[in-house]
């Protein structure tokens, strides 16, 4: 079966198969990180630009392995080191990128939109690794992969997805993502962190009390509380936070005793999550989060350059 996606930038724009294709592709990549030379020659001659304009670990690390296992020649550049610093426009900077016959743009940057409109310049495949406060389709298809891992399918899970709702793009896809696959979505916040349109992710509910809708959870989803994206004081004290809304130890007890903790990274500890939860050996999954981020990521880059879901590996 072919892939019917020129880009991926809004996971919203993907179908329950599409996205379980997706995940399918990626567990069939395992094989490759397992083996002792972890390389396929699937992607040879293909050229993808990384454009990160603003700090990243996981996403640019992951899509750099993802496209090295896949033998596609990459090119790593944004930031401060580019010449938009001289003022050079943003279609001006893609025209020069897409005059060397580039197949692909990956683009993470802090202004919301900025993925669809390099998609719309430049005519090539482009992935959203994180765009704003938007979307961050690839960080919720790792999501989900771990989620499927540990508990096996979506229809009828209880995930919580607990915290900075408000500048958060990761929720901004996870959440569609998780209620396109089934899954029940509890959105738990301070009041202060909840946006005023939170109903167009497509949650089910919205709560402020995290302990009473706690042993109902089969996925517990900490977002990293973005205090750069923050304007003002929309809680007391990282203090207060933690205790309101953090996953402490002494809420460990009111877990179901198979619920899982994910976090997209990088973690506050003691704000959003105690180091006994993001450590916890039973129930944390954040480590598994970051080894899928290398399996989706390489199935986003093969699928959306051309392949099927047969004939991955050589
Ligand atoms: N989760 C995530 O996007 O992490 P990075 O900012 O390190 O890429």
């Amino acid at each position: 079966m072919g892939f019917p996606h020129k880009h991926l930038i809004d996971i919203s724009e993907y179908s329950a198969d599409e996205i379980m294709q997706l995940l399918k592709t990626a567990e069939s990549f395992k094989e490759v990180n397992e083996r002792r030379i972890k390389q396929v020659p699937t992607l040879k001659g293909a050229t993808i630009v990384n454009m990160f304009n603003e700090p990243s670990t996981r996403t640019r690390s992951s899509f750099e392995i993802a496209e090295k296992r896949l033998s596609a020649n990459s090119l790593n550049f944004g930031g401060s080191s580019t010449s938009s610093v001289k003022g050079e426009s943003l279609s001006d900077t893609v025209e020069t990128l897409c005059s060397y016959k580039i197949d692909m743009i990956i683009v993470r940057d802090k202004h919301a939109g900025v993925p669809r409109k390099i998609a719309d310049l430049s005519g090539v495949h482009v992935i959203d690794a994180g765009d704003g406060k938007h979307q961050h389709p690839t960080q919720a298809l790792l999501d989900l992969y771990s989620i499927w891992e540990h508990k096996g399918s979506f229809e009828g899970l209880n995930v919580g997805v607990v915290g900075d709702i408000s500048h958060s793009r990761v929720c901004g896809s996870l959440i569609p993502a998780l209620k396109i696959m089934g899954a029940n979505v509890c959105v738990i916040a301070p009041p202060t962190l909840i946006p005023a349109n939170v109903e167009v992710l497509g949650a089910d509910s919205v709560t402020s009390d995290f302990d009473s809708v706690l042993p109902d959870l089969d996925a517990v989803y900490m977002l990293r509380v973005q205090r750069e994206r923050m304007e003002g004081a929309p809680f007391p004290s990282l203090r207060e936070y933690n205790m309101m809304f953090g996953l402490t130890q002494q809420r460990d007890r009111l877990m179901k005793p198979d619920a899982i903790i994910c976090h997209p990274g990088p973690i506050n500890r003691g704000v959003e999550l105690d180091s006994f939860m993001a450590d916890h050996p039973d129930r944390s999954v954040i480590l598994d989060q970051v080894y899928a981020g290398i399996l989706v990521r390489m199935a986003a880059l093969y699928l959306l350059l051309g392949g099927s879901e047969d004939g991955i590996t050589a």
